[in-house]
């Protein structure tokens, strides 16, 4: 009889979201009159720019024609989107990343599930906690875990508690860890690192040869001129960092899909026979031999975000979202709850501050205001007691969702 791989019967039930989409799916069957507000995963609702829409027809126009029709491309992506990318993130923020250390890819989920392939099954692996789960669920499928415990918490990873007590910044790892995934700004609790608390982990991850695995998808919403964009502003973080971007919320791309990895040339980590490898060589393997490329007019399309005019538009898509956000944080603190996140992130993590726990005040949003969020218990043990809106929903909605909150029984 053939075998299945038995890890993933330690996963627990269905992916947060699915499992979302399932009960609201489920609620909208019994009350088909129901007005759902959905606020839960973040995708977003505004359209692709005009500025990106034009280089996207350009490059579909471009393929219908013998002359400049394009098959398979550069497996880490066209010379003129990781060209425009090296410039306009980050050597126009000093930091020095080249065209050549930058993988074009589908996503961001995709390239943080994967990443692992590279890495050895015995690595000691810290997450935050609560933590965007495919991180956690992939470590799982991979078999780097034992099984789920009763805690929450999945046997021989580490998980570093992330709450108000501490400012959503995890405490540096007493002991030596050898991958540790962090995400800032934070999904999902909206908040931000500062440089000298990512110094602390750049510092820590030189002294204990660990790799830094940086998830900065939601970098652009970053509004305070004094937070990092990039962990590479950090001084010798290229030789311990990778660090994952993507175009989703940036600008609109979770449909048309495109992200981008960073693995600088500095990085090594060590075979089993203790010589250094470059992990660049390792995902180059990896990509090339897996991956055939993000489609040319997609990458046309992207590498419109990083003009002039692209990033204007980009500009007020994401001014547009942030309005959200601060109509939800300003209206939920008026309702008595702890409010935080939300002013250089997408995401409002909230605390109900009356005790209910996160599931139930799910329950309790989508029965009586019919208005979807998501439970923050979803996203780790750390979570529960806090609950995530998403600021992606139009504003019109923000609004009707807020005056429906009001008008509930606390
Ligand atoms: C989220 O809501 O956390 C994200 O939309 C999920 C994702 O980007 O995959």
């Amino acid at each position: 009889m053939v075998q299945i791989n038995d890890n993933y019967l330690k996963l627990q039930a269905g992916y947060l979201f699915p499992e979302i989409s399932r009960r609201v799916r489920e609620f909208q069957k019994e009350n088909p009159q129901a007005d759902i507000i959905k606020m839960g995963i973040g995708d977003v609702t505004l359209p692709l720019t005009p500025t990106v829409i034009r280089a996207f027809h350009e490059g579909v126009v471009e393929m219908s024609k013998a002359e400049t029709f394009k098959g398979y491309g550069p497996e880490q992506g066209y010379g003129f989107l990781r060209e425009a990318i090296a410039k306009s993130e980050y050597q126009s923020r000093g930091a020095d990343i080249h065209a050549d250390e930058i993988f074009i890819s589908d996503g961001s989920k995709c390239d943080t599930g994967n990443i692992l392939e590279i890495f050895g099954p015995d690595n000691i692996i810290a997450v935050q906690d609560p933590v965007y789960p495919v991180y956690v669920d992939t470590i799982v499928m991979a078999g780097r875990t034992g099984g789920y415990q009763p805690n929450g918490h999945f046997e021989g990873l580490i998980y570093m508690p992330c709450t108000a007590e501490n400012d959503f910044i995890p405490e540096i790892p007493k002991t030596a860890v050898d991958i540790v995934f962090l995400c800032y700004p934070n999904n999902p609790t909206g908040t931000t690192a500062s440089k000298q608390e990512l110094k602390k982990w750049v510092d820590y991850a030189r002294r204990n040869n660990t790799i830094i695995l940086f998830d900065a998808a939601y970098e652009a919403y970053i509004a305070d001129s004094d937070i990092p964009h990039t962990i590479y502003e950090i001084d010798g973080a290229k030789e311990v960092a990778i660090e994952f971007r993507s175009l989703s919320k940036t600008a609109g791309f979770t449909g048309t899909r495109c992200a981008y990895t960073i693995i600088p040339k500095d990085l090594v980590a060590s075979a089993s026979d203790g010589n250094k490898k470059s992990l660049h060589s390792l995902w180059f393997r990896r990509h090339t031999t897996k991956f055939n490329g993000v489609s040319y007019p997609v990458q046309k399309a992207a590498a419109a975000i990083f003009t002039p005019e692209g990033k204007e538009e980009v500009k007020t898509s994401i001014g547009y979202y942030m309005n959200n956000a601060k109509t939800l944080r300003e209206n939920l603190t008026e309702l008595g709850f702890q409010v935080f996140g939300g002013k250089n992130a997408p995401y409002v993590w909230v605390n109900s501050g009356r005790g209910i726990k996160s599931w139930d005040l799910f329950d309790k949003l989508l029965n009586e205001a019919h208005v979807v969020g998501t439970p923050g218990s979803g996203f780790g043990p750390s979570g529960e007691g806090y609950f995530r809106f998403s600021s992606f929903a139009t504003h019109e909605n923000v609004l009707k969702s807020i005056e429906r909150m009001k008008s509930l029984k606390w």
